[in-house]
């Protein structure tokens, strides 16, 4: 048999493992879901055995768990380090989605006419993930593996990798390897393969303003002291210019710009302002002057309002001048900007412009670097020949706007530059409503992987 029949013949139980995976609710970032985290990494632990790994572990942290697990075939064979995440963001708002977000099926839609399978997590990253498990499996099951491969997969993505850094730190010698492999990123889509080559970075924090010392009478008190809210939206609406450039002193400094050729070719890569705004329901696509959408979203840094609340949000109205106002606000961030810095930047210049009348404080959550990867690596080459022999076509290089901060950790603690091979679309959903992730995706995925590791070893060998 080859890898492509095995898939063929097995693809209904990797369905269903999958299935099986997503309905654990493994949800890091709210302690009511703390025991289905530690379900999610033994049922990883479980699989990872079952498809063949010599020996698996589940290693504690000062958090949730990372799953580990090996298969020395031969210790001068080239050795694949695999990434992923089993824990999955909140599901909420629950209202929104057509079917619970936990209890997985599969439904036709136009984009996927062979269906797609609709859970949180199925996307991000559980579906990605598990096609590694499952590539695992068929290369053993068909005698093809001839890669060491060492799976290291966690739980606490989703709320910043705080305990992963030092598990890599720690553990250089076992996680040594020759390449490190992800998929929990986007393709442009089946008929545009692409292979991700920047990630931005994050600088997350929490504001909250404070007026006077409680609520108060808005007819009685109101015009006589400050309103936080009112002060917190002018102060928020001052940090972008009207070119949509942001203006905290120094912001910019680090970043990098990039000559017109890069640019070029950057804006080379299929996109469809027309579609894109179709999909949004968006009369304008909305960002800094000067900027395509494209390098809006990969090369350029943002500011964004996350969330922001306070006074009173229930039924009906009530009239009341309230005593604090909170807004939670990322920054995502490109090479050479430092999250911290920046965090500091914000920070400096947010008290800065507050009004006597208020009091600021600024809590910074977590964040990290963005990353870009070279195109001229023996990994970078796999992943295209894998992409020419599954799909028939050229990958495209393509930067995203989201982040893994683990990726840059990598390179910097291991030495080593991620290849960043997803199988997600833009449209799958994923932090949202509705989260889906095609059945295509998903076994196209598991054929690529495994093709990826047939052309690194052979690339390796080479060299
Ligand atoms: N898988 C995503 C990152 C991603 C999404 C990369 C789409 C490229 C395309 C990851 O799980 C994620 O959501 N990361 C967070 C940052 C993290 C520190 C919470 C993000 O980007 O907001
Ligand atoms: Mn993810
Ligand atoms: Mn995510």
């Amino acid at each position: 048999m080859s890898i492509q029949r095995y898939i063929a013949a097995n693809s209904p139980r990797f369905l269903d493992e999958l299935v099986d995976l997503l309905k654990i609710p493994s949800v890091s970032a709210d302690p009511a879901y703390k025991e289905e985290v530690v379900k999610a990494a033994e049922f990883v632990k479980e699989k990872l055995i079952a498809s063949g790994v010599d020996h698996a572990e589940i290693c504690a942290t000062a958090g949730f768990p990372i799953v580990y697990g090996e298969k020395i075939i031969d210790p001068a064979a080239p050795t694949i380090l695999i990434y992923g995440h089993y824990d999955v963001q909140p599901a909420d708002p629950l209202e929104l989605w057509d079917s619970p977000p936990f209890e997985p099926v599969i439904r036709n839609t136009d984009l996927h006419p062979e269906g797609a399978i609709f859970a949180r997590g199925s996307a991000d990253d559980k579906g990605q993930f598990y096609m590694h498990v499952k590539a695992f499996e068929a290369m053993i099951a068909e005698d093809l593996l001839q890669c060491n491969v060492k799976f290291m997969i966690e739980g606490e993505e989703e709320v910043g990798s705080e305990n992963l850094d030092l598990f890599v730190q720690k553990n250089q010698e076992k996680l040594k390897a020759d390449v490190v492999l992800i998929s929990d990123t986007s393709m442009i889509s089946l008929e545009h393969p692409s292979v991700t080559v920047g990630l931005r970075g994050l600088a997350y924090l929490q504001v909250e303003v404070t007026g006077p010392n409680k609520d108060l009478h808005s007819g009685t008190f109101g015009g006589s002291v400050a309103n936080p809210i009112n002060v917190l939206c002018k102060m928020i609406a001052s940090l972008h210019d009207e070119n949509h450039h942001i203006t905290i002193p120094g912001f910019y400094d680090q970043v990098q710009e990039y000559d017109s050729e890069y640019r070029k070719q950057l804006n080379q890569a299929p996109f469809n302002e027309e579609d894109f705004k179709r999909k949004l329901d968006v009369k304008e696509t909305y960002g800094e002057k000067g900027y395509s959408t494209i390098e809006r979203v990969g090369i350029r840094p943002t500011l964004d309002v996350n969330g922001i609340w306070g006074g009173y949000i229930g039924q009906g109205a009530k009239t009341v001048l309230p005593s604090k106002a909170h807004a939670k606000i990322s920054m995502r961030l490109v090479p050479d900007q430092e999250h911290k810095e920046i965090a500091r930047l914000f920070e400096q210049h947010f008290k800065r412009i507050a009004p006597p009348a208020v009091k600021v404080k600024v809590v910074p959550h977590h964040g990290g670097p963005a990353a870009v990867i070279p195109t001229d690596s023996i990994g970078y080459r796999a992943a295209e020949a894998a992409i020419q022999e599954a799909f028939g076509k050229k990958a495209i290089p393509t930067r995203e706007g989201g982040s893994i901060p683990i990726t840059a950790l990598f390179q910097k603690v291991l030495g080593l530059d991620p290849i960043l091979l997803g199988f997600g679309l833009d449209t799958d959903a994923i932090h949202s409503p509705n989260e889906h992730y095609g059945v295509a995706n998903y076994l196209k995925g598991i054929e690529t992987i495994a093709l990826f590791f047939k052309h690194f070893n052979q690339l390796s060998k080479e060299k």
